[in-house]
């Protein structure tokens, strides 16, 4: 059984993160077990949630709940709540999130407002929700998963960039305005990061400009902000170094060349694949 740090006396019993089933929010469930935090883990895919959650108990002796969410649905976070009901949470993780870049005009509209449902309203809803119950309880801790270049705009990740932006000023305003309620916001302005995600961006982390970094750095450094009180965690000296020098104006016509670029190889990639397996098909009658 894992002692508590400082750190989880504060926030225990539990801590709640969404997203939990891979990458940055798995990690995030293990490094807050490893404090000594029992976790609730939510997400879609429940083998996965149970998975991680095994690992943690068995390695830290604390103990973790699952629950099975799609938080692009309207009334998820509301859902959670009641499901969470006898649960004394002093800290959330609001990590679920995902992005597909596309050309704005071309995407299916029913698809990104499901994706603005989970990058942006879910946040919205678990900050309502959750600052209430801690503003109940004296006190807690709130930190949002958010998109590095969010905030400046990301020409073909628009709908995502759009409500990452959205997230991080929620976070920068409720950070002075519950400072007052013993409750620290923080947004985790999530820079590259090798995940999943990368690969449903269709992006080789060997042809991109910087590489990305660990789930484990990006969460340790993250907590590490977090237990400083700041508002804003921007993982690796790097990506903060550069982000401090390079326009932002250049930022985004960088990142938007990057992913039109990847847009294009993915669409020949495709289209090579797709006359490849018709040559096939349509060989044994020829
Ligand atoms: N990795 C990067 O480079 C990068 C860059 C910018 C921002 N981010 C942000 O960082 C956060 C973590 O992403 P990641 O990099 O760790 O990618 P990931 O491995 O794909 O994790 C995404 C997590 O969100 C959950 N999720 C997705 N859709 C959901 C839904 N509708 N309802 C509930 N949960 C949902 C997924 O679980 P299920 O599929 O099981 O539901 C998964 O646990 C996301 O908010 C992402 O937008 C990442």
């Amino acid at each position: 059984m894992t002692t508590p740090s400082t750190f989880a006396k504060k926030y225990r019993p539990w801590a709640l993160v969404t997203g939990a089933s891979s990458g940055i929010g798995a990690e995030f469930v293990r490094q807050l077990a490893s404090e000594g935090l029992n976790v609730v883990l939510a997400a879609r895919r429940g083998d996965l949630l149970k998975e991680v959650s095994q690992e943690v108990e068995r390695r830290y002796g604390i103990s973790t709940k699952c629950v099975i969410v799609d938080l692009s649905e309207d009334d998820a976070v509301e859902k959670l709540d009641q499901q969470l009901r006898n649960i004394d949470i002093g800290l959330v993780i609001s990590n679920a999130g995902t992005g597909h870049p596309g050309h704005f005009l071309e995407q299916d509209h029913r698809e990104q407002l499901e994706r603005f449902r989970l990058n942006s309203l879910s946040h919205f809803n678990i900050a309502r929700i959750f600052c209430d119950r801690f503003a109940k309880r004296g006190g807690g801790g709130l930190l949002f998963g958010g998109a590095m270049g969010a905030d400046h705009g990301i020409p073909f990740a628009a709908t995502d960039a759009g409500a990452k932006a959205l997230v991080q000023s929620l976070g920068e305003s409720l950070h002075l305005e519950l400072k007052r309620k013993n409750i620290q916001v923080m947004t985790l302005v999530v820079p590259p990061t090798n995940t999943a995600i990368i690969t449903k961006f269709g992006l080789d982390p060997a042809d991109m400009p910087m590489k990305p970094m660990s789930a484990e750095q990006c969460v340790s450094e993250a907590l590490r902000h977090f237990k400083q009180g700041r508002s804003l965690s921007l993982p690796g000296a790097l990506n903060r170094f550069l982000s401090s020098i390079i326009p932002t104006k250049l930022m985004r016509v960088m990142m938007g060349k990057m992913i039109e670029q990847t847009l294009a190889k993915n669409a020949k990639r495709a289209a090579r694949a797709a006359a490849s397996s018709s040559m096939l098909l349509g060989s044994p009658g020829e």
